[in-house]
């Protein structure tokens, strides 16, 4: 795979209107449930991007029909909770970790055999987390060291009320989508609110769905009803970018379209309010069942803030984006009880503070968090360790950099925003694209 360079010349301002891509979460979400729906689903705004084409290539090796996807629109024939077939080869999840987790669930109760496998940074994530409650429902996956690839035998599942040690939506619903297959009723609690995309989607393909407070409970045997359109909002981790750089270059005023604002995902606009950014959410609607809004931002100076630990699992996508807003805050950031994002697509504490330290700033690294003292950025050479948005939130990291900025290993942008280059440089960013 060619290794994608980022050249970034210092300074210059974001502004204009935008629209960033479809949300991934809800991306996996609509093509898992479309797949097992009965019936046509016709999604729109879908992002198009690796991870989601992973899940997609998934289904049709499991012998659902899908045209698409093309301009955001994907058609789905849903074959029913009981219809996928047995697939001849591995399925590649390639590095997206909610594609394989989510898999994992649906598989487990199926009345065949499948493997799923990733690249090498996938087969480095934790899946000790799934493996326990679905093994624990009955299923039968064999995985060495708790780490991918999972092979994994269909099996006849039971519910359980599984409490979960860490707050992860990864988590939560490979336990629910397993649940659709489970004897009884299985029941999920989370330690601390995270993203309920699956339960709000699977009610909008009509299964009964029990939530109170922090638990969901479902009962296994009940169908999905395929929908006519499902909309995909814009994705606010992708957004995320913009609102760190049009906060941090002075003199930008953007405005991202149609971002979804589902409160277990707006963490980055509450924390990045705390340290000073003038972010606006305006034209508030619904859209395929998830609040989304107009947001506007403007720069503005940012000091630094202790993070509330409750927010951590409502940012945990924009910790990247989050650590370079600090870098150009007045005064110190203290992240705690982050200690999750150690097993994200790299570990995003060791990888940040190692790119931030290149660039002349004052972090020093803990094992749940950072310490990190806001001051003058200046140029460097970085490595994104191959993790999508440790690349963008550094080349956004330019419009406040005194010199030149390098990041190597960027090809993985494409797993969850293909066109950031283009987005970027429209609005203002001096980025160039160099191919190693
Ligand atoms: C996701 C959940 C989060 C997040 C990931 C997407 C999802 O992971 O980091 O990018 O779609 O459910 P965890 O569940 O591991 O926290």
């Amino acid at each position: 795979m060619s290794k994608s360079i980022y050249h970034i010349a210092p300074g210059g301002r974001l502004s204009g209107r935008l629209r960033v891509p479809g949300d991934k979460s809800i991306s996996h979400r609509a093509v898992i449930l479309g797949a097992l729906a009965e019936g046509i689903t016709a999604v729109e705004g879908l992002l198009e991007g690796a991870d989601v084409l992973a899940t997609i290539a998934a289904f049709r090796a499991m012998g659902v029909a899908m045209d698409g996807p093309q301009g955001g629109q994907l058609r789905i024939h849903g074959v029913g909770l009981h219809g996928l077939q047995e697939p001849l080869a591995p399925l590649d999840c390639g590095n997206s970790g909610t594609a394989m987790r989510l898999l994992a669930g649906v598989l487990a109760g199926q009345s065949f055999a499948s493997t799923l496998v990733g690249d090498a940074s996938l087969q480095q994530r934790p899946m000790g987390r799934i493996l326990t409650p679905l093994t624990a429902m009955g299923a039968q996956i064999r995985a060495a060291d708790g780490r991918a690839p999972l092979h994994i035998n269909g099996a006849r599942l039971h519910g359980i009320h599984y409490v979960m040690p860490i707050a992860s939506a990864q988590v939560k619903s490979a336990i629910l989508l397993a649940g659709l297959y489970a004897e009884g009723e299985s029941c999920v609690t989370e330690p601390a609110p995270t993203r309920d995309h699956s339960e709000r989607m699977l009610a909008g393909f009509g299964y009964t769905l029990r939530r109170q407070g922090p638990q969901a409970c479902l009962r296994g045997g009940g169908r999905l009803q395929g929908q006519t359109t499902l909309a995909v909002p814009a994705d606010i981790s992708s957004a995320a970018f913009f609102l760190l750089g049009a906060s941090i270059a002075p003199g930008s005023d953007i405005c991202l379209e149609g971002v979804g604002i589902n409160p277990t995902r707006t963490g980055v606009i509450e924390i990045l309010t705390r340290m000073g950014a003038r972010i606006e959410l305006t034209n508030l609607r619904e859209v395929g069942g998830e609040p989304v809004a107009d947001i506007r931002v403007r720069s503005a100076p940012l000091r630094g803030i202790r993070i509330p630990r409750h927010l951590v699992p409502l940012a945990i996508d924009e910790f990247p984006a989050i650590f370079v807003a600090a870098a150009c805050a007045t005064g110190e950031t203290i992240i705690e009880g982050a200690a999750e994002l150690r097993v994200k697509e790299s570990d995003r504490i060791a990888v940040m503070a190692a790119g931030l330290k290149a660039l002349g700033v004052d972090v020093a690294e803990h094992p749940e968090g950072a310490r990190i003292r806001g001051g003058p950025v200046g140029g460097g050479i970085i490595s994104s360790h191959g993790d999508h948005r440790v690349a963008m939130a550094f080349a956004m990291a330019g419009l406040a950099a005194s010199q030149p900025i390098r990041i190597e290993d960027c090809a993985n942008v494409a797993t969850s925003f293909p066109d950031f280059p283009r987005l970027a440089r429209e609005a203002g960013l001096a980025l160039q694209v160099l191919e190693a």
